[in-house]
């Protein structure tokens, strides 16, 4: 804990004025944003900084300057005992980075008893909990290359949720899918915000951002352009750049986005719109 922040009830994420450069590049431009206890969907065209920002978070990069606090936690101070703070938070990425010479299970277990220092007993009691959550249970033994990339992104989820996290970062965890599986994991997803966990996702998903956050964030060119309530941002975007993003994203082959935005506000079209991954470039 940071001597100085007397915060009562912290955000689970605090981000104040945080730039980020690599080399002569400034990828983050100044970004202020609270995490709630809440779902924060962030959005934005590729190369905005998202997946930058969300490593922000977590300190898998440094920023430059600016200040990132998880609960009353200063992650950028340089005092922060890193490894503690990670601990409360889960990270789910797009490539689901499974050992895959493990199987489930064992998956499941290892940080449980490496980091945690689990009982061998404990720890495989709550991955069963766990697998079972994400719909999983009784494919223990399987190895990931056995698996489908949908239920590989559920075992990945479930392997944060075993380390018992307060908060759960995702970046794309869809995007890498094909789009039949797409669903069963934005389900396991909707459940955990269902339960009140605190999650911050990157995702090209709109239905999902507007249906399961609390708030979206749309971000471009390294800043945060607008964010409210997804009714608000995805249903009656203020800002130009928004509005040019949502028509692009939901109407790839426009020819002319502006236009499009004009003659069909983006609100209008999002209620029956399940966005393709790949509609917009990941990486
Ligand atoms: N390690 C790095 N070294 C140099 N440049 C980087 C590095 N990581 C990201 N960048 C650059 O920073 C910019 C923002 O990248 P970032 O991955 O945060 O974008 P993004 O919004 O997540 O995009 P996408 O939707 O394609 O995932 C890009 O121009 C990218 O090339
Ligand atoms: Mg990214």
């Amino acid at each position: 804990m940071t001597g100085t922040d007397t915060r009562s009830a912290a955000p689970a994420i605090s981000i104040r004025g945080l730039h980020k450069s690599f080399g002569p590049v400034e990828v983050l431009k100044g970004i202020d944003l609270d995490v709630p206890g809440e779902v924060v969907c962030v959005i934005g065209p590729s190369g905005s900084g998202k997946s930058t920002l969300l490593r922000c978070v977590n300190l898998l990069e440094t920023p430059t300057s600016g200040k990132v606090f998880v609960g009353r936690d200063e992650m950028t101070d340089p005092d922060c005992d890193l490894d503690r703070v990670r601990r409360r938070i889960g990270m789910v990425f797009q490539s689901f980075n499974l050992f895959a010479h493990l199987n489930v299970l064992r998956n499941l277990t290892i940080a449980q008893i490496k980091v945690l220092r689990r009982s061998r007993t404990e720890a495989e009691a709550i991955a069963r909990r766990t697998l079972d959550r994400v719909g999983l249970a009784g494919r223990e033994t399987a190895f990931p290359a056995q698996l489908s990339g949908g239920q590989q992104q559920r075992v990945a989820i479930a392997r944060s949720l075993a380390m018992s996290p307060e908060l759960m970062l995702f970046d794309e965890p869809t995007s890498a899918l094909d789009p039949e599986l797409v669903g069963e994991v934005l389900a396991v997803m909707r459940g955990l915000a269902a339960e009140g966990m605190t999650m911050m996702v990157v995702t090209h998903e709109m239905a999902f951002a507007r249906d399961v956050a609390d708030r979206v964030v749309f971000m471009d060119g390294g800043v945060v352009v607008e964010q409210g309530p997804p009714e608000q941002v995805i249903g009656d975007p203020q800002q130009e750049r928004t509005r040019a993003f949502l028509s692009r994203v939901l109407n790839p082959t426009a020819v002319d986005p502006a236009e499009e935005v004009s003659a069909t506000p983006a609100g209008a079209q999002i209620g029956s719109l399940h966005v393709e991954p790949g509609a917009v470039p990941g990486h």
